[in-house]
């Protein structure tokens, strides 16, 4: 029991493999939307309120997250006839910051036995013994875990900053660049770390104004937000 609640899956490992029933059908996950981004995030509990504001916010962005190829699949230890009755409130009588009808067409995860959660490391016994934190796994297209982030049963989380961080996933696979602090789409992006130190002092120097180095171990490029756009959503 003790060891199950300790497992945490890691940045650079495989997502781990399960079976669940969903409000949208049995799923084999990761299995089901190999090809495609996803983001499996848990909730504390349905029928209350920074939960309902988040899945008012995510219903919202689905589309968004649809054109990045990225599949949402929400989880909480609730089971399904609690998640349909909960969506279902949302929908028919929650209007919040003009958000109204918001119907959510992604999975959400019956977890009565927490078995997920625990796999998944959204188990947190210090926050909470009986309820999932607010866990955020961004897998890529290969299954491969790429991003997580944790955070507690009192704070709503920030759907712009996980968008964000989905565009700048594509981005640095698609282009083989790192992404600096508060990074958009259009800023500029920071070239590999140099392998020698020709490249770097090659850099330092560079005469066509398209490398601007900081120092040596420091230059960015532009990348404008059309190509990276043009690139979005198709690995
Ligand atoms: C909420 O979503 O409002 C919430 C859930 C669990 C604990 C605290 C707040």
């Amino acid at each position: 029991m003790e060891n199950e609640i300790n497992v945490m899956p890691r940045i650079g490992e495989k997502a781990p493999s399960f079976e669940a029933v969903t409000t949208q059908g049995k799923i084999n996950f990761p299995e089901d939307f190999k090809g495609k981004w996803k983001i499996l995030f848990s909730h504390p509990a349905d029928f209350t309120p920074v939960c309902t504001s988040e899945f008012m916010t995510f219903g919202k962005m689905a589309q968004e997250f649809e054109q990045l190829n990225c599949q949402l699949i929400g989880l909480s230890v609730d089971g399904l006839y609690s998640h349909i009755a909960w969506l279902r409130t949302i929908k028919d009588k929650i209007d919040y910051k003009g958000m109204s009808g918001i119907e959510i067409q992604f999975p959400l995860i019956d977890d009565v036995s927490m078995k997920i959660a625990k796999q998944y490391g959204m188990i947190q016994p210090g926050e909470s013994e009986t309820s999932a934190v607010r866990a955020v796994f961004f897998i890529d297209p290969k299954n491969i875990i790429r991003t997580i982030m944790y955070y507690p049963l009192s704070l709503g989380r920030n759907f712009d900053e996980i968008k964000r961080v989905l565009i700048g996933l594509q981005t640095t696979d698609n282009f083989g660049v790192a992404l600096p602090a508060d990074w958009r789409p259009g800023d500029e992006v920071i070239v590999p770390t140099a392998g020698s130190c020709g490249v770097a002092k090659e850099r330092v120097e560079d005469k066509s104004g398209k490398i601007h180095c900081y120092d040596w171990f420091f230059c960015t490029r532009q990348l404008s937000k059309e190509e990276v756009e043009s690139k979005l959503g198709k690995k």
